[in-house]
């Protein structure tokens, strides 16, 4: 039995309640500051729609989806973007990791970029490719978690409230990690 107050596992489809759910975390992280691709206010339709998505593309195998879930439902995600190039067969883009708010600052971020990365070498991919927020919680994460640092590109995007922000390019070579 694990300890851990939360379980992790990858989602093959995606159905309503928990799309519902992944948005609720969506909204919670945008309305918490995370530039994750929406601008305040972020409607639940919006957040729906872009789950929608998310779940056609993981019904056609084009995205691996993590979730995590404790007794009050989703409160973790993160997902692996697979539809790319054909030169590029063994490589994922991470995306998307989002920790609700109530649970931060426990482990479970971390815990998601280990699975996350089970889950990359189950679906045959061993480099991973990511950028986030210069500065944010996600950069100390990921550069602890041994990511490579690549660099920072100034003015990249625009935090939720329209403030620009830079990002920070990683990767991880699973293929050489150990
Ligand atoms: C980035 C994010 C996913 C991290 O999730 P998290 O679950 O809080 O991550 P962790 O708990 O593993 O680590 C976060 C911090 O808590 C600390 N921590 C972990 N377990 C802890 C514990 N049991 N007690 C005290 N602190 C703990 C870590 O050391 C880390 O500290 P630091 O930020 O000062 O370096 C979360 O902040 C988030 O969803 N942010 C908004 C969305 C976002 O920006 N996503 C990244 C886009 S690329």
């Amino acid at each position: 039995m694990s300890d851990s107050p939360w379980t992790l596992r990858r989602l093959h489809a995606v159905d309503d309640a928990q799309i519902d759910a992944l948005a609720a975390v969506l909204i919670d992280c945008v309305e918490g500051g995370a530039s994750v691709s929406f601008m305040l206010p972020l409607t639940r339709e919006r957040a729906v729609a872009f789950w929608r998505k998310v779940a056609a593309d993981v019904a056609a195998g084009r995205r691996a989806l993590l979730v995590a879930e404790d007794g009050e439902g989703i409160c973790g995600t993160v997902q692996l973007v697979l539809d790319l190039p054909e030169n590029q067969p063994h490589r994922a883009d991470l995306a998307k990791m989002l920790v609700h708010r109530r649970v931060r600052r426990r482990g479970l971020g971390e815990a998601l970029m280990h699975a996350a990365e089970s889950m990359a070498r189950e679906c045959g991919r061993t480099l991973l490719v990511l950028d986030t927020v210069t500065g944010d919680a996600g950069e100390r994460l990921y550069a602890r978690l041994g990511w490579t640092r690549v660099g920072v590109i100034p003015r990249f995007a625009l935090m939720p409230d329209g403030a620009p922000c830079a990002t920070t390019y990683f990767y991880r070579d699973l293929a050489a990690a150990p």
